[in-house]
């Protein structure tokens, strides 16, 4: 009876004191089941100021059983000032009523300005079955580092990642301390938010570093009037007002001393080419390593690192002279999913540390989709000597066929274009001395379950990017057409 109680003392003491820098969650649904069960995937964050520390997310409701655990794994770490860690769990419930899920414990860090101390964070999982879809709600994909910097002279804007793999609007407002989103919920006196997930930061007049906890819930609405159903046959209607799900986004805004200039580049860090935009789409087949490349300039910094927050196995590489990497290699639990990697450069000038603009990407995983080339050997494409072709527009390759509703696995033939024959059971391609480069004909293979009708856009994605990694320029336009071949164009110099 004594050592229950004692150990029970233990574990609580780990979600007490003044340590903590914000959470967030998400969740995919993974698979409704003939029994009418379903499993969801909830992968969540949280932020302390030490990765000694940690705190479990409780389930209320029609929460089944955990099937698949990821325990807290390290994402990201700035030794001294905070640590990220990323959860992943599996439930499998008896049906597809959806459940509330709730973090909520001891204390923020220390002189938080808008008179938070405790943490609460809430997520509503939504799992019955969307009627424009067919199939249950994921919620919003973003995440947010632990803390971000600005210096109180310099208006700044924060643009949240808020992307919905449903195709739904997202909107961020900040939590009702009413409905218990918070404890409380007070939003910081500086910042302004826009229903579309930007922070702008005023400037405010201060000559100490002060941190504000910013606590947003974020919501997916439908464009369009839907109704969802239950296992049991119930049906809810949801217009355009009407969240479905809605996830928490918390993090900490550290307002620091003033810079001596407010221009980017300079004391603040920013992103230069080829960095990815902000909100950019990438995309990468399953078991694929995706890296992308970052390069950020401060030039009166002694040094520039990169701060990012994302799945916890993604791999950042520093180059040296601000060129920086960060990879990622999405296992088939990942397939078909978007996951969202943001990142900020910060510039350190004689001990004072500096944020860039936060920068987010999204990344799409692809199916159980690949292309390869029709020949294990052999570049799929090559240049053979010039052939006469129309000099005019249209610079049109007929490239081969998809079917129109694809089996699990599908090879394609080749299908040469009119003029003249192909020789090479590979590819052909005209290079004229003084103008484009021309394909004439390519023997592509694909395999795929994605569906030509509802997954083109991925389908031209992957076979532009294959392309492009053979040497055709980026330049190029893929169009998949309605007689199921595919056209490649590239733009007139
Ligand atoms: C959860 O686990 C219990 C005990 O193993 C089992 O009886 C129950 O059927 C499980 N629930 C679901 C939804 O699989
Ligand atoms: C969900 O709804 C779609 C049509 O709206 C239907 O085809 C599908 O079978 C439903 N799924 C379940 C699990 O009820
Ligand atoms: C900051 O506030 C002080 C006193 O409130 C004032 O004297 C000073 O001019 C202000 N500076 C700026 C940049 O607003
Ligand atoms: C950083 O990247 C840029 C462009 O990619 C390149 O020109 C430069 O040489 C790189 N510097 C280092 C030190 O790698
Ligand atoms: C920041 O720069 C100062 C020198 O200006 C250096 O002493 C300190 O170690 C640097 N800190 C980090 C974390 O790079
Ligand atoms: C992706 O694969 C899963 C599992 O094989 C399948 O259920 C789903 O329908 C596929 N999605 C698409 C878009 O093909
Ligand atoms: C494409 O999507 C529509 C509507 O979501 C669905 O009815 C249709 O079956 C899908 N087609 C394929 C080939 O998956």
């Amino acid at each position: 009876m004594m050592l229950s109680v004692l150990l029970l003392l233990l574990l609580v003491s780990g979600s007490q004191g003044s340590h903590f820098l914000g959470t967030m969650m998400t969740y995919y649904p993974k698979e409704t089941n003939a029994d009418g069960s379903v499993s969801v995937i909830l992968r969540y964050k949280v932020n302390f100021d030490s990765c000694s520390y940690n705190d479990q997310w409780v389930c209320g409701g029609n929460c089944g059983n955990e099937t698949q655990t990821l325990a807290l794994t390290k994402v990201e770490e700035v030794t001294g000032e905070w640590c990220q860690s990323e959860g992943i769990i599996t439930r499998l419930l008896p049906n597809n009523t959806g459940f509330e899920t709730v973090l909520a414990g001891g204390g923020w860090i220390n002189n938080i300005q808008n008179g938070v101390s405790s943490w609460r964070a809430v997520t509503d999982v939504e799992l019955r079955n969307r009627s424009d879809i067919g199939k249950p709600n994921t919620s919003p994909q973003t995440t947010i580092l632990p803390a971000l910097r600005v210096p109180s002279n310099c208006p700044r804007n924060i643009d949240l990642l808020a992307f919905d793999p449903d195709g739904d609007t997202v909107k961020c407002r900040y939590g009702n301390t009413s409905d218990s989103e918070c404890n409380p919920c007070t939003p910081p006196s500086v910042l302004s938010l826009s229903p579309s997930c930007s922070l702008s930061f005023s400037p405010t007049n201060s000559s100490t570093e002060l941190p504000y906890a910013v606590q947003l819930v974020m919501e997916d609405f439908p464009t369009q009037s839907i109704t969802l159903t239950q296992t049991n046959g119930l049906q809810e209607v949801k217009t355009t007002i009407d969240a479905i799900s809605k996830i928490p986004l918390q993090f900490v805004l550290k307002v620091g001393l003033p810079v001596p200039s407010c221009t980017d580049g300079l004391y603040l860090p920013r992103f230069l080419s080829p960095t990815p935009d902000n909100r950019a789409q990438l995309y990468i087949p399953v078991n694929q390593a995706l890296e992308i490349p970052i390069r950020a300039e401060a030039t009166a910094s002694q040094s520039t690192e990169l701060l990012y927050s994302g799945p916890y196995n993604v791999v950042k590489t520093s180059w040296g002279s601000g060129n920086f990497s960060l990879t990622w290699r999405p296992s088939v639990t990942e397939a078909g999913q978007s996951h969202p990697i943001c990142f900020v450069a910060q510039a350190n000038v004689s001990g004072t540390f500096y944020h860039s603009d936060l920068r987010c990407v999204i990344v799409t995983v692809g199916n159980t989709t690949f292309i390869e080339d029709a020949s294990t050997a052999g570049p799929l494409l090559t240049t053979t000597t010039p052939m006469t072709l129309p000099a005019t527009p249209p610079l049109v390759t007929t490239v081969g066929t998809v079917p129109a509703t694809p089996p699990p696995v599908t090879t394609l033939g080749t299908v040469p274009a009119t003029p003249p024959p192909v020789t090479s059971p590979m590819i052909a391609a005209t290079t004229p001395a003084s103008g484009p480069q021309y394909v004439i004909a390519l023997n592509m293979k694909i395999s795929t379950t994605l569906s030509l009708e509802n997954d083109s856009d991925t389908i031209i994605t992957l076979i532009k990017n294959k392309l492009i990694e053979k040497g055709l320029p980026s330049t190029i336009t893929v169009r998949l057409l309605s007689s199921s071949q595919v056209v490649v164009t590239t733009a007139r110099p």
